[in-house]
């Protein structure tokens, strides 16, 4: 049988570290390896931030739509995206794993079922903002315009909210009726202090 190559690697790296502590044991030699190099006048870090930087994280979409960019995306193309992008963490559905609040129809009575996008999110165009800027987690802004219409399309439709055909751009993104809209109410007491 042919040996497992992380089973190697694994062991590569156990020999690298006992080597390490080994050197590091004998104080002759670990002095003259921390010989302070002389410091820069300055470092240099950090360069100036360019208008298309500062555009990828300017992102603020209001519950009407309001700041949704130009472009669209399907709930096929969306499936493509969010296996190649999301699945990994959310599961090939959207129900499975830790992060199990993409997809989900269980009614508000039967609250404390686990808040999805489905059965808790007031309005789809949350979506957007908070994908674009967030996710996915391990390399926000990195989705287009389209790519992220189009997993938004996929999720809608995994929720049962959207047709199997349907495109989301900037006008029909708003237009998606969330049942969770009514569930929320505006906290209008004058006497109270909460900030809102
Ligand atoms: C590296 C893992 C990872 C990847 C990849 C990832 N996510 Fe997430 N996602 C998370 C985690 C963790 C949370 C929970 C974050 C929190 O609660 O603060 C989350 C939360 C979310 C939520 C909010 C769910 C809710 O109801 O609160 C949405 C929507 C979402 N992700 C969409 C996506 C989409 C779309 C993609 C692919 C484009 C994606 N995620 C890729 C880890 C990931």
């Amino acid at each position: 049988m042919r040996p497992r190559p992380q089973v190697a690697f694994g062991s590569l790296l156990v020999l690298v570290t006992f080597a390490a502590c080994g050197a590091a044991d004998r104080p002759g030699e670990a002095s003259a390896a921390v010989a302070a190099p002389a410091l820069p006048e300055r470092f240099g870090l950090g360069t100036p931030v360019d208008e298309a930087r500062i555009a990828a994280w300017d992102v603020d979409i209001r519950p009407d739509g309001t700041g949704l960019p130009p472009g669209s995306g399907s709930v096929e193309d969306g499936a493509a995206v969010y296996l190649l992008r999301c699945a990994a963490c959310h599961g090939p559905t959207g129900t499975e794993g830790p992060n199990n609040r993409l997809v989900g129809t269980e009614a508000w009575e039967d609250f404390p079922a686990t808040r999805t996008v489905g059965n808790y999110w007031p309005f789809a165009t949350t979506l957007y903002d908070y994908i674009v800027r967030a996710m996915p987690q391990d390399s926000p802004g990195t989705l287009s315009a389209d790519e992220t219409y189009a997993v938004i399309a996929w999720i809608l439709h995994r929720n049962e909210l959207i047709g199997a055909d349907a495109v989301m751009d900037a006008s029909t993104l708003p237009a998606v009726e969330m049942p969770a809209r009514d569930r929320f109410v505006v906290d209008d007491r004058l006497e109270s202090n909460v900030v809102r």
